[in-house]
């Protein structure tokens, strides 16, 4: 059989505990999903402020559907730049601080469109080994010599730079925060060394967006404006909807829609998501009781899990409970998936060998109750 190889490779992943599938939910609520017909507890959203069922934000996607239709029709250079993304572009710009905006559709293309239009073969990246795969992805397929540091190592970050006598590009890319380990980049730091050295700096906001800086993100919670040349968000975590976006100067976002070829060859995202993450943006900007309910229900759990001794370290939302072995991930997860809960066992590539993890996420529409729950039956799945 000519696809025999994929079903050896398929079942060496089944045999380390490697092996992925799909689970389909159905969404009942921001906290709470259905499966075959029973209420599971969703502690594994990205929906950080609860927003994907916020009333204004659901009529505003089905005004706009009903309004322009479902589909875009077209990518952004065609026929699918609709008018609604130049007001959620203007919108992103003022709440970055930034000259402008440009919106792809998802984060995943903004990473590696953005990465592989500003580098080439004869320039430089400097990535935390931490980093998302999307910039790891855009570091490969921009050819450019790519330096893996430590992570969050700003001491051979300044070593590599040293190095490096060029004229050419030498971009230095993080997450702010990391997805896997909730903890935050040396920013202040790294953005010393990108001036020092002449290098670009770029942000992947993906998990700061509505979380740090009162929901503005990593260049307000270390008030770096201006000083990153490139930050990167999604529409698809705190903005309850789906996209991605980069901002900065508008020499930037002009020569991305040039260059970046995820922007110039995909289809644009639908009125529907556009109006979405527009009114998400819009109710963060104007109170700011979500994201404080975010950090209140995020301090409560990192307390109860401490009242259990169970071990955390994260200064944000994101919370990985280390367990090392992959079969211990997941059969902790599946424990508490019979208890009603839903946490991700999280196993390599997505992080390092034997560094497996449950990890779980805060977000500002859980209850206490649903902490409470969800805290109790880690301990016991954890046995
Ligand atoms: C740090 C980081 N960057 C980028 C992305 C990609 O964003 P999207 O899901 O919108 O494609 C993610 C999503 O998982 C992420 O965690």
């Amino acid at each position: 059989m000519k696809l025999q190889y994929l079903a050896d490779r398929l079942s060496a992943l089944q045999k380390e505990a490697l092996y992925r599938e799909v689970s389909s939910f159905e969404p009942v609520s921001a906290t709470h999903v259905k499966q075959r017909g029973r209420k599971f507890l969703m502690m594994a959203s990205n929906d950080y402020l609860g927003l994907t069922h916020h009333p204004s934000v659901r009529k505003a996607a089905i005004n706009a559907a009903e309004k322009y239709g479902t589909g875009s029709s077209g990518s952004r250079l065609t026929s699918g730049s609709h008018i609604l993304f130049s007001q959620l572009e203007q919108d992103l710009a003022e709440f970055k601080q930034t000259e402008s905006s440009l919106v792809f559709s998802t984060g995943y293309m903004a990473n590696v469109g953005t990465i592989s239009a500003i580098a080439d073969k004869d320039d430089y990246i400097i990535s935390d080994e931490l980093n998302h795969a999307s910039i790891i992805d855009g570091c490969h397929l921009s050819r450019a010599r790519c330096f893996v540091y430590p992570h969050k190592n700003t001491a051979e970050v300044e070593k590599i730079l040293k190095t490096l006598h060029t004229n050419r590009t030498v971009l230095i890319v993080t997450d702010s925060v990391f997805s896997m380990d909730g903890d935050i980049a040396p920013l202040e730091e790294l953005a010393y060394l990108a001036d020092k050295y002449n290098a670009l700096l770029m942000v992947d906001d993906a998990h700061a967006t509505g979380i740090l800086g009162n929901g503005y993100g990593s260049a307000e919670h270390f008030q770096l404006h201006g000083k990153i040349d490139i930050q990167l968000g999604t529409l698809s975590k705190a903005l309850a909807s789906v996209g991605g976006f980069v901002a900065g100067k508008k020499i930037l976002t002009d020569y991305l829609v040039n260059k970046a070829r995820s922007f110039i060859f995909s289809t644009a995202l639908t009125p529907a998501d556009i109006a979405a993450a527009k009114e998400a943006l819009h109710l963060i900007s104007a109170d700011n009781s979500y994201v404080k309910k975010l950090w209140q229900n995020t301090l409560y759990m990192k307390q109860q899990l401490a009242k259990y001794r169970i071990e955390t370290d994260s200064a944000t939302p994101i919370i990985p409970i280390i367990v090392h072995e992959n079969d211990t991930a997941l059969s902790a997860a599946q424990n508490l998936y019979e208890q009603g809960i839903i946490i991700s066992a999280i196993r390599p590539p997505t992080v390092a060998p034997n560094e497996s993890r449950l990890r779980l996420t805060v977000t500002a529409a859980h209850t206490v109750n649903d902490l409470d729950f969800a805290a109790k039956q880690i301990k016991s799945a954890l046995k």
